[in-house]
C-alpha cells in the first residue's frame, strides 16, 4: 500500500474526529456540512479498500455495521446498582444524618459532607469501556450483573467519544457510566415521521431511547437522535479521582458531555435549594429529567460508606412530584390476573401526561372505588410519577351532571363465570377467581413464562400466547415446548415461516438458566430480584426445592413474605408435577450462575475455590457472589482438587486442611488485593 494513502486516511480520521467533537458536543462548527460529508465518503472509500486501516475509533464507525443475529452478554466488571429513593425535604434530611452517622463510626469527625448533585436523566443506563483510551464496549445495565453488548449501536452516537482525548495520562481501562436520552424536540419528530410511515409511536423519550439501543441492525440505531450524558465510573485502572467533582471534570476534559446543570459541593442546605431550583426549571429543560440525584462529594466517604445489595449508602435519588392531570372515566372493566385477583380498570379518556398518553388506570380493587367515590363518566384526576402505572387520585364531584354511575364488582369471573372468592386483608377484600383452569389465569402465566426476563421466546407476543390458550393449545407451561407444526399452521394469521421461527425460538429457550427458570415460575412475592438472588444462594433447582423456610429467610435481600412463597411453591405436589412436565418437555437448566462464558479473563476465572474464616472488608456471602460473577466456582469443602483457600481470620481446620493438601493459599488482604485488580 502506498504510504500516501496511510497518510490520508489518518489525517481523515484525526480531522472528522475533531469536526465530529465541535459539531456535536462544543456546538460550534468551523467546516460546512457538505464539506464533512465529502471528507466523510473519502474515507470510507479508502477504509474500503484497505479495511486493514479502518481502526475502530475510525469516524467511520459511526454509520453503523453489519446486523447482529443477536446479542451477546457481558459481566459487569463492577456492578451497576440502583438508587434509594427520597421524596420530600425530610427524606434528604435523614440521608444526610445517615450518611454523619455512618461517617462518624470511626475516630475520625465529619460534621458537614458536602454534595455534589445532578439532574436525574430519564434516559437509559449504559456503561462504555475504554481501554488504552478507545471504546472496545459498551453495555446495557441489564440486571445490574450482567449486560447486552450494544457496542455498534452505541459507537453511532456522535457524542460518545470513540477515543478519549489525550490531555494527559490515558488510564488503561475506563468504564464511564451515563444516560442515553432523546431530547424532546427530537422525539417529536422521530414520532411524526413514524406516524407518517405508519410505523408505532413511541410512549416517551426513555422508550425511544431504549427502543433505538436495542436494534440488532446499528445502521437504524444510526439514524436516531440519541444523546449522552455520564455521571460516574464502573472500573478504573491507572486513574483516580479524589471527589465526584473532579471525576466530572476528568470526564468533561477526555471529552464526554458532563450535564451543564450540575452543581459541585453544596451544603445540605444549598442541596435542598438546588432542589427547589430544579424542578422549577425542570420543564424548560430541552430533555426529561424525573429528579435529582445527590452524591456525597467525597471518593473516600463513598468507599467507606459503600453499598447495600441494591444501592450506594453515598447517594440518593429525589424524585420529583408526580405530574397530574384531569379527563373522564369512559368506562370501568375488570381484569383477571396471574393469581387469579380481580382488578377494577379505569378505561379513560386518553390524556397526554407529561408527555405520555395515558388511556388506562389502576383503580386497585373495589374498596378503593367506594373509599374514593369513583363513578362511570366521573371528571377525575389521574397522576402519573416515573414509572408507576397512572392512578385515579381523586374525582371531581363538582363536576357531575348525574349521568354518572357507581361501578359494581361482578359476581363472577368475567372470563371464566367461575366463583369468586373474598379475601380480607388489612385494609382492603381482594376479589379472586378461584378457578385454576381460568384462561384469563393461564393466559397471564404464560405470558409471564415466556418473558424477555423469563425464558424469552421471540414471536410468543400477548396476541399469539391469548390465541394458543383460547385455541386450546396451551394448557400448561410444559404445552409451551410441545407445540406442533401441524396444528400451529392451520390457525389463524400464522405463516409457514412464522411458525418454523416460533418453534426456532421455543428450542432455543430450552436452555435456561436457574435464574430465569425461577422468575419464568411466577411465584408470589418474586421478581426478577429475588430469583436473582435465590439462584445465585442455591445454585441448583434441586438445592431449592429442598431447602427449608428458615434457609430462604437467612438469605440477605429475601423478605419473610418471599421466603414462605418461594417454599410452599415448591413444597405443593402439583407444583412438583408441573415442574417435572417441564424438563420431560426437554427444558434444561444451565449449570452455575452466571454463566462462564462470557466472563473475561481473570485470576479466578475457572478455578475452584472455598472461603473460610471471618472476612473485614465484605460479608462472605457477598465474596461468593463476587467470585462467581467473575467465573469460579465456589465450594464449602476442601479437596485436592481446591485450586485456591482463601483464609479469613480465625480460619481452622480447612486452613489446615489446605496445608496437608498443598492446596494455595491466600489471606483477606491478598484476596482483596487480586480482587481489586479484577475490579479496580
Ligand atoms: S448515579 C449506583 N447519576 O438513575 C447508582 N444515576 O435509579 C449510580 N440516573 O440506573 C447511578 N441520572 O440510569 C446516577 N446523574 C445520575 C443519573 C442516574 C439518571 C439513572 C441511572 C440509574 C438510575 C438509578
Amino acid at each position: 500500500m502506498e504510504k500516501k494513502i496511510i497518510i490520508e486516511a489518518k489525517r481523515l480520521q484525526k480531522e472528522l474526529t475533531d469536526h465530529s467533537f465541535r459539531y456535536h458536543v462544543l456546538d460550534d462548527p468551523v467546516i460546512s456540512d457538505v464539506e464533512y460529508d465529502y471528507m466523510l465518503k473519502r474515507l470510507i472509500e479508502i477504509e474500503t479498500l484497505h479495511p486493514e486501516l479502518s481502526i475502530p475509533d475510525s469516524p467511520t464507525k459511526r454509520v453503523g455495521a453489519p446486523a447482529l443475529d443477536s446479542f451477546e452478554q457481558a459481566v459487569h466488571s463492577v456492578p451497576m446498582l440502583s438508587l434509594d429513593n427520597a421524596f420530600n425535604d425530610s427524606d434528604v434530611q435523614e440521608f444526610h444524618q445517615r450518611i454523619i452517622k455512618n461517617l462518624n463510626r470511626k475516630e475520625q469527625i465529619v460534621k458537614d459532607p458536602v454534595y455534589t448533585v445532578e439532574p436525574k436523566l430519564d434516559g437509559v443506563a449504559v456503561e462504555l469501556r475504554y481501554e488504552n483510551g478507545i471504546l472496545v464496549q459498551a453495555t446495557t445495565r441489564g440486571d445490574g450483573q450482567t449486560g447486552e453488548v450494544i457496542t455498534d449501536n452505541v459507537r453511532t452516537i456522535k457524542t460518545v467519544p470513540l477515543k478519549l482525548n489525550a490531555t494527559g495520562k490515558i488510564p488503561r481501562v475506563l468504564e464511564v457510566r451515563g444516560e442515553i436520552i432523546i431530547k424532546g424536540a427530537d422525539f417529536a419528530k422521530l414520532n411524526r415521521i413514524r406516524e407518517k410511515n405508519g410505523e408505532n409511536v413511541f410512549a416517551n423519550p426513555r422508550n425511544a431511547a431504549a427502543g433505538s439501543l436495542r436494534q440488532l441492525d446499528s445502521k437504524i440505531t444510526a439514524s436516531r437522535p440519541l444523546n449522552i450524558f455520564v455521571y460516574g465510573t464502573g472500573l478504573a485502572e491507572g486513574i483516580f479521582f479524589n471527589s465526584q467533582a473532579d471525576m466530572l471534570d476528568a470526564l468533561k476534559d477526555f471529552g464526554f458531555p458532563v450535564n451543564e446543570h450540575i452543581q459541585r459541593k453544596l451544603s445540605i442546605a444549598q442541596v435542598l435549594k438546588a432542589y427547589q431550583f430544579l424542578e422549577e426549571m425542570r420543564e424548560t429543560l430541552p430533555y426529561e429529567i424525573d429528579g435529582m440525584v445527590i452524591k456525597v462529594d467525597d471518593m473516600g466517604f463513598q468507599q467507606e460508606l459503600g453499598n447495600t445489595i441494591k444501592s450506594p449508602r453515598w447517594a440518593i435519588a429525589c424524585k420529583f412530584a408526580a405530574i397530574e392531570e384531569t379527563t373522564v372515566i369512559n368506562d370501568i372493566i375488570v381484569q383477571v390476573g396471574r393469581t387469579g385477583t380481580l382488578t377494577p380498570v379505569a378505561i379513560l379518556e386518553p390524556v397526554n401526561i407529561g408527555g405520555v398518553m395515558v388511556s388506562r388506570a389502576t383503580l386497585h380493587n373495589e374498596d378503593e372505588i367506594k373509599r374514593k367515590d369513583i363513578r362511570i363518566k366521573d371528571h377525575v384526576v389521574i397522576i402519573r410519577s416515573g414509572d408507576v402505572i397512572p392512578k385515579v387520585l381523586k374525582t371531581i364531584k363538582e363536576k357531575r351532571t348525574g349521568i354518572e354511575t357507581s361501578f359494581m364488582m361482578p359476581e363472577t369471573c368475567p372470563v371464566c363465570h367461575g366463583k369468586i372468592l373474598k379475601e380480607k386483608l388489612d385494609r382492603s377484600t381482594i376479589n379472586r377467581c378461584v378457578n385454576l383452569s381460568c384462561r384469563a389465569q393461564l393466559k397471564e402465566r404464560i405470558r409471564h413464562f415466556v418473558s424477555k426476563k423469563a425464558f424469552d421466546i421471540d414471536g410468543l407476543g400477548k396476541k399469539i400466547v391469548v390465541q394458543l390458550v383460547d385455541e386450546g393449545l396451551i394448557n400448561s407451561f410444559a404445552d409451551v415446548f410441545n407445540l406442533e407444526y401441524k396444528k400451529l399452521v392451520d390457525l389463524d394469521r400464522m405463516a409457514q415461516k412464522k411458525v418454523d421461527n416460533l418453534l426456532a425460538a421455543v428450542d432455543a429457550s430450552k436452555k435456561v438458566s436457574l435464574k430465569r427458570f425461577l422468575y419464568a415460575l411466577g411465584i408470589s412475592h418474586t421478581g426478577e430480584h429475588a430469583a436473582t438472588v435465590i439462584s445465585q444462594e442455591f445454585v441448583s433447582l434441586d438445592n431449592i426445592m429442598k431447602a427449608t423456610k428458615d434457609q430462604f429467610e437467612q438469605i440477605t435481600g429475601i423478605g419473610a413474605e418471599t421466603a414462605a412463597a418461594v417454599y410452599d411453591f415448591f413444597k405443593d405436589m402439583d407444583h412438583q408435577s408441573v415442574i417435572k412436565a417441564i424438563f420431560d418437555s426437554g427444558v434444561v437448566i444451565s449449570a452455575g450462575q452466571p454463566a462462564t462464558w462470557d466472563v473475561r479473563d481473570n485470576y479466578f476465572k475457572d478455578k475452584r475455590i472455598v472461603l473460610t474464616g471471618t472476612l473485614h472488608q465484605m460479608p462472605r456471602t457477598q465474596a461468593k457472589k463476587r467470585l462467581q460473577a467473575l467465573g469460579a466456582r465456589v465450594t464449602s469443602s476442601i479437596s485436592a482438587k481446591t485450586d485456591l483457600l482463601i483464609a479469613g481470620e480465625k480460619a481452622g481446620s480447612k486452613l489446615k486442611k489446605a496445608h496437608d493438601l498443598g492446596v494455595e493459599t491466600i489471606d483477606e488482604d491478598q484476596f482483596i488485593k487480586l480482587f481489586g485488580k479484577q475490579h479496580g
